[in-house]
């Protein structure tokens, strides 16, 4: 039996078992709820959240600071702007350079405009002193642009575009597969010279923001297609398909049960074959030199719900990335 049709059965089975079958929807599909009182402790507009400095919506607010990860997550083309701010004088605890803690009160956002329509804004906030207090939910923004508001139950085809806005559940099926919960705010994402206007390591490290600053930023190995690839995988599947996933006892909310390990780590930066995204080609999901029959270019170059990688957040095929994965494992060599 091929590994699709026994996962499709496995999926089938626990379907039935949990009665979920008429929902169509896998057993790794379903998140723990988040529950009404975490969801009352978040604001119910973006205009409370502080980050902006005023009704105009315009003007981000002083300690409010731009940020950018040098290899974004593919959303359908939308374009995305994002920012952090941590509770003044506090630090973010590197003592695990491949799992940031983040003070207790820092916020994150993250604003998305798909066919020039600014649909969403996400918003991820440490509300406790343990690495899995996060909140995080989405606010939509209204027709008239003035304000946006909390969306806990997502949302299809916002303002009037075709993009999703996940649900507050959904959002740790990608946010909730990593120790730091933070995804684009890490050593390896700001290891690169940003504009100006934009943090990265550097200016972390000069800044005094990080307790056990790195001697300087870390670089991701191999020549220019093997960093783009790694930095794709890292970035687009990496946060599910990793072997340091922190345990959660509720549904298995994405989390996939295989080696893939698609996440760079700063202590195995010595040469593309050190990464585990080249290990994982021992479990075959690649096979180098053959594109076509490598199981990972099949997921991804066609949209099929519960069974197309990525398997949360997009609907259109990248296909940039498609060709650069293709061109990655055509070249590849093993060593
Ligand atoms: C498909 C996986 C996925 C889902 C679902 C998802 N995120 Fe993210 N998110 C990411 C990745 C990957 C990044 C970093 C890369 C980037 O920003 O391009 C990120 C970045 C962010 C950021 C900027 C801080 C950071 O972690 O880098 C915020 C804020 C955020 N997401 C909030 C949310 C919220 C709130 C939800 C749910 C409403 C959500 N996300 C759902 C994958 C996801
Ligand atoms: C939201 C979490 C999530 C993301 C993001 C994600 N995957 Fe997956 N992936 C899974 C889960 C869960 C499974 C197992 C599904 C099952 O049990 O049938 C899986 C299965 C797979 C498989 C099949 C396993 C095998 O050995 O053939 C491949 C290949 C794969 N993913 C590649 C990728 C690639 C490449 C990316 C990024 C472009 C990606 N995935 C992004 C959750 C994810």
């Amino acid at each position: 039996m091929s590994p699709e049709v026994r996962s499709f059965l496995r999926t089938v089975l626990a379907a039935l078992a949990t009665g979920a079958l008429l929902s169509c929807s896998g057993d790794f599909e379903t998140c723990e709820p988040v529950d009404a009182a975490t969801l009352a402790a978040m604001p119910e507009r973006l205009s409370d959240t502080g980050l902006f400095a005023d009704a105009s919506m315009t003007v981000l607010a002083g300690d409010v600071k731009a940020f950018a990860p040098q290899f974004p997550l593919w959303t359908d083309g939308a374009t995305k702007r994002r920012w952090i701010r941590l509770p003044p004088g506090q630090r973010i605890d590197t003592s695990d350079m491949d799992a940031w803690q983040f003070p207790q009160g820092t916020r994150l956002w993250k604003e998305f405009t798909r066919d020039g329509v600014r649909v969403e804004t996400r918003l991820l906030e440490k509300a406790g002193p343990h690495p899995e207090d996060w909140r995080a939910v989405a606010y939509v923004w209204l027709p008239d642009q003035r304000d946006a508001v909390a969306a806990p139950s997502g949302m299809r085809d916002a303002g009037g575009t075709p993009h999703d806005v996940p649900s507050a559940s959904d959002c740790f099926g990608c946010h909730g597969g990593t120790r730091s919960r933070v995804l684009g705010f890490s050593a390896i994402q700001l290891s690169y010279a940003a504009s100006e206007d934009l943090l990265d390591l550097e200016d972390l490290i000069a800044s005094d923001l990080l307790t056990q600053p790195p001697p300087s930023r870390f670089t991701v190995p191999g020549n220019d297609v093997e960093r783009a690839a790694l930095g794709y995988l890292h970035a687009n599947c990496g946060h599910c398909h990793n072997q340091q996933r922190p345990e959660s006892e509720g549904p298995r909310c994405y989390a996939p049960e295989n080696a893939l390990d698609f996440r760079l780590q700063v202590g195995r930066l010595g040469s593309p074959g050190e990464t585990p995204a080249y290990r994982s080609g021992d479990s075959d999901a690649f096979n180098p030199g053959h594109p076509d029959s490598s199981r990972m270019i099949k997921r991804i170059s066609k949209r099929q719900t519960g069974w197309s990688m990525p398997l949360l957040g997009t609907e259109v095929v990248d296909a940039e990335a498609v060709a650069l994965l293709r061109r990655w494992i055509s070249e590849m060599k093993r060593d």
